[in-house]
């Protein structure tokens, strides 16, 4: 599997742990996965990941259509599609209402012949700290120079860290989430480690990470005690952090988030696909997403 899926998905290695994690020790279930053989030669594999949305109060049992492999010498001959098939009948079964991912360019066609309808695209974008630094990490990644890791913040997340904050409300669909959801997304995460900044009403949840020389901040949560949006507060806050980091730029899903974000410069890094399979004959009156950078990195 890791010769067709790769050894690791952004910065996260495809270990056991990883996989376990993910797909059984997930806070909206156990995962729906189903294998196909060919003999007794494992050829086929579809994973949905549990998630849970909300919308104008109402919840909706939703799965994430995440991992899928076809043994390479298999490929073309249709296991994916009865495979994935089989997956949305066992959804239908168990009440689940909708489908969605974020599919690299190998699947994006297949998932839109059996019924998956484009959502839109979201930016990923970056805000730049220190260009020189960029610069300095790009020239000694092109020459083979090892940069020294970012020091690490002082501040691991601890779970009771976010009890009195929220993501900003929105109209769209948000994933439905809890004290439970961060522990388990950014506390006991295999290989990374989250950290947590609070300036008064305003927090972030993030990571540092090394990519092409570069010293990033993924900014994975925006969060607050009001619901109200207060771009001035989250801006000074977002400033205190950056001072506390060593970070050359910070780099973040412009959806909610940008909102929250003070005009400046932030950089389009490139877009991300969304789609959507609804299972229900009746779609919501929004079927516009909102979500959070660390609902989408690391799946
Ligand atoms: C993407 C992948 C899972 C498709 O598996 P598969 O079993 O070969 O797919 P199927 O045979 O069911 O074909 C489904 C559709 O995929 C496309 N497809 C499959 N093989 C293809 C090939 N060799 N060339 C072009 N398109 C192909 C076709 O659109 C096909 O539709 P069609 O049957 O109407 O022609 C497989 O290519 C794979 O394992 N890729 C590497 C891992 C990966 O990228 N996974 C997706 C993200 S996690």
């Amino acid at each position: 599997m890791n010769l067709a899926l790769g050894v690791a998905v952004n910065s996260q290695p495809r270990s056991e742990a990883y996989w376990r994690w993910k797909h059984l020790h997930n806070p909206f279930g156990k995962s729906i996965m189903l294998l196909a053989w060919r003999d007794d030669e494992l050829v086929g594999f579809r994973a949905l990941l549990r998630w849970r949305l909300k919308s104008q109060g109402k919840t909706i049992n939703a799965v994430r259509a995440v991992d899928t492999v076809t043994h390479p010498d298999y490929q073309g001959q249709g296991i994916f599609s009865r495979l994935t098939l089989a997956a949305l009948e066992e959804c239908k079964r168990q009440d689940v209402c909708l489908v969605w991912n974020t599919p690299n360019q190998n699947s994006r066609a297949a998932y839109l012949k059996l019924g998956w309808r484009s959502q839109g695209k979201i930016n990923m974008v970056i805000k730049p700290l220190h260009p020189l630094g960029m610069l300095v990490g790009i020239w000694g990644h092109c020459f083979g120079q090892v940069r020294s890791d970012s020091p690490a913040p002082s501040h691991t997340l601890q779970p009771n860290d976010v009890r009195d904050l929220h993501r900003p409300t929105s109209d769209g669909l948000q994933s439905e989430i809890g004290e439970r959801y961060y522990q388990w997304r950014y506390c006991e995460v295999p290989h990374l480690q989250y950290f947590f900044y609070r300036d008064g009403d305003w927090a972030f949840i993030y990571r540092m990470n090394t990519r092409l020389g570069m010293r990033e901040c993924v900014l994975s949560e925006i969060l607050s005690t009001q619901p109200r949006d207060d771009t001035a507060g989250c801006s000074a806050a977002l400033r205190g952090l950056t001072r506390t980091l060593s970070a050359d730029y910070l780099v973040l899903a412009k959806q909610v988030q940008e909102r929250c974000l003070a005009a400046g410069v932030w950089i389009g890094l490139g877009k991300m696909e969304l789609i959507a399979n609804w299972l229900i004959d009746a779609e919501p009156t929004t079927s516009s997403f909102s979500f959070s950078t660390g609902d989408l990195e690391v799946f």
